[in-house]
């Protein structure tokens, strides 16, 4: 198949270009930022520049490639702080989420592109009620709190855009398996701390089983939501301690609930406190997928082993 990948250049893009070329794919890779059409390029892809938040250059960019297929990993989350409010550290991304999606599911219409799969996100979006772990037909949090509203409903946007189109959404878990993973720096200076009991769960999943899922994915027929999580949802208090070890780092400190209520708001406290996991059964089951990496306990040291090795005096505080 031609494969059009929006946001070729990308922490989960550029490990999914060399495994769909792998598989016998053709990829043609987009990009944004000035300079990493190399970085396209030397994945062996045919590199395009391209703002998905223009639909005209989006439709000219699709028309031109004649794709079989689109996935959409586009997302604005490089160098992005964390502050109270997660609707304003994702204002960018929740864009491409809705009107990035948008624009390449009507380019894809409009080329007859038969297949689309986008990037959407499986932690903190189920209802914080029953059972730590849901599946893809558990309801989404119905009141999410008020600092991620937008987040949480850009990511609905593009589930339910991408499902009626007939394309595929894949709820990854966290992504790690990289060198400048998000959690990395903050665990090594020991600015994540565990919450309260550390309670609230959460879904990861390495790099390149979510790379591996998504070919499948392409290369599965009809729509569909796919939780793209490992086998071990599990408590902050225990995979924390755990990244923090596999970097080599001091372990994690601890702080009250009403400290942490304090200092990253209210919402955020919520939504760590009382995160659900999620269940990859469906993903197994249908795609025929199964992890190189089945829980974080095997994926954080593997991916980490070389950071441990070169820690920095910042690591031993
Ligand atoms: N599920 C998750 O946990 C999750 C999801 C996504 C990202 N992350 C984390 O976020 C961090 C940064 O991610 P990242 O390195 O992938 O960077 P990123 O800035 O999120 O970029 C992702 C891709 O989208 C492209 N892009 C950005 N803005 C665009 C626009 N307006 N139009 C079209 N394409 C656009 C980027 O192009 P350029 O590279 O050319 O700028 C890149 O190819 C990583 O630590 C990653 O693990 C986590």
């Amino acid at each position: 198949m031609r494969v059009f990948v929006a946001g070729a250049s990308g922490a989960i893009g550029t490990r999914l270009v060399p495994q769909l070329i792998d598989q016998g794919h053709e990829v043609i890779g987009t990009f944004r930022s000035p300079g990493h059409d190399q970085r396209v390029r030397a994945l062996g892809a045919e590199p395009v520049a391209l703002d998905l938040l223009d639909p005209a250059a989006v439709r000219r960019a699709v028309l031109a490639a004649r794709p079989d297929a689109i996935v959409h990993q586009a997302t604005a989350l490089a160098d992005v702080r964390f502050g109270r409010s997660l609707d304003r550290s994702f204002g960018p991304t929740n864009r491409l989420r809705t009107e990035g999606t948008d624009a390449l599911l009507a380019a894809a219409r409009e080329a007859g592109v038969a297949r689309f799969v986008a990037q959407s996100f499986a932690s903190y979006r189920y209802a914080r009620e029953g059972g730590p772990v849901k599946t893809e037909d558990d309801r989404l949090d119905p009141d999410p709190p008020a600092m991620a509203a937008q987040t949480n409903a850009a990511m609905r946007h593009l589930d339910e855009a991408v499902t009626a189109a007939g394309g595929i959404a894949l709820r990854y878990g966290g992504f790690y398996g990289a060198d400048n993973d998000g959690l990395v720096n903050p665990v090594r200076k020991r600015q994540f701390p565990i919450i309260g009991a550390g309670g609230g769960i959460s879904s990861f999943i390495h790099l390149d089983d979510a790379a591996a899922a998504t070919v499948l994915a392409l290369e599965h027929d009809g729509a569909g939501l796919y939780n793209i999580v490992d086998d071990e949802p599990a408590p902050m208090s225990e995979w924390l301690p755990a990244l923090a070890a596999a970097l080599g780092a001091k372990p994690p400190r601890r702080v009250p609930l009403w400290l942490a209520r304090l200092v990253a708001g209210q919402g955020m406290v919520m939504m760590a406190a009382g995160s659900r996991g999620a269940s990859n059964s469906k993903a197994k089951r249908e795609l025929g997928w199964t992890l190189r990496y089945p829980s974080w306990r095997q994926g954080f040291p593997a991916a980490y082993a070389t950071r441990a090795q070169r820690r920095t005096p910042v690591d031993r505080g």
